[in-house]
């Protein structure tokens, strides 16, 4: 994907993140919060979020820095951005502001005293360039973490889903090859230190952080819709009519049932928390 296909592909799928935000930051927490907290941000200090999505993120970190800190958040679609800045504006948050550039590419500003990125890093055509320039965005001794997926294999709340509903929705899914951008891009043993070393980070650290996304049987339609939307087939999930999307989740719902436990399905994945320093 060119940057502008990338930028219009997520563009297309902000309303979806948008509405889906709560939903996905109780599934996400498990494995950002492990990120953030390694971060140690503390009051008053600036902090820069890449790829920061609908902005729960930023929100949280804004808390976190309060009252004299601040949080720029950065995403490369400018839906989101909208939805970040809706969002901060109705939870009454005024230390978090969001701008539309590409973190790859974009002059992103200087001397952050961190940076900070829930699953908004792996999405780079030149990983090399972009964490170059996420390394000139901070303070000499600025510090970075982040948490990245690991690899496809083992996260069966990814595939076991996308692979059913594909079946129904005859969905074109290309999985990227392993270096290629995309969720799982930085999954391959001691791709993501090595690309950070590279840009002059030092004190890379990466943990693998486990966690489960949990489907309720209460709402258990609602929570596959919610899988579908945000995930790799969500443009030809929202292009069904309403009887192909509910085969489509029924589809998912039976292949998940491996992953019963009592009135829930519990769908593991597996994560890198990454930590580095600008020296
Ligand atoms: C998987 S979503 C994660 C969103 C958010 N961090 C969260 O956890 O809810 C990836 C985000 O990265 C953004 N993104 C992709 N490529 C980017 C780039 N080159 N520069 C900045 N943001 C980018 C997307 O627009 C999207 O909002």
């Amino acid at each position: 994907m060119s940057d502008r296909d990338e930028r219009d592909f997520w563009d297309r799928r902000a309303a979806a993140w948008e509405r889906r935000a709560d939903a996905l930051s109780a599934f996400s927490d498990g494995y950002g919060i492990p990120a953030m907290d390694a971060l140690h941000v503390e009051r008053g200090e600036v902090v820069l979020e890449l790829g920061c999505g609908p902005g729960t993120t930023a929100i949280e970190l804004a808390a976190r820095v309060m009252p004299d800190g601040r949080v720029v958040g950065v995403d490369i679609s400018p839906a989101m951005v909208a939805a970040a800045t809706r969002r901060a504006a109705s939870a009454g948050v005024s230390n978090a502001s969001f701008v539309a550039v590409d973190a790859q590419t974009g002059d992103l500003g200087e001397h952050f005293d961190a940076a900070y990125s829930r699953f908004g890093v792996m999405f780079f055509a030149d990983p090399t360039a972009a964490f170059a320039n996420i390394h000139r965005a901070l303070r000499p001794g600025g510090r970075f973490a982040s948490v990245v997926w690991g690899p496809l294999t083992d996260n069966p709340w990814m595939f076991v889903p996308t692979l059913a509903a594909a079946q129904v929705l005859e969905a074109d899914l290309t999985i990227p090859g392993p270096s290629e951008p995309g969720p799982f891009s930085l999954a391959e043993d001691g791709r993501v230190a090595s690309l950070l070393h590279e840009a002059g980070f030092v004190d890379v650290t990466v943990d693998i952080v486990t966690d489960s996304r949990i489907i309720l049987a209460a709402t258990a339609d609602d929570d596959v819709c919610t899988l579908l939307e945000v995930g790799p087939l969500g443009e030809a999930f929202d292009a069904a009519d309403a009887n192909i999307r509910q085969v489509a989740v029924d589809s998912v719902l039976g292949a998940i049932e491996p992953y019963r436990d009592g009135d829930a399905w519990r769908l593991p994945g597996s994560a890198l928390k990454v930590t580095a320093r600008r020296p």
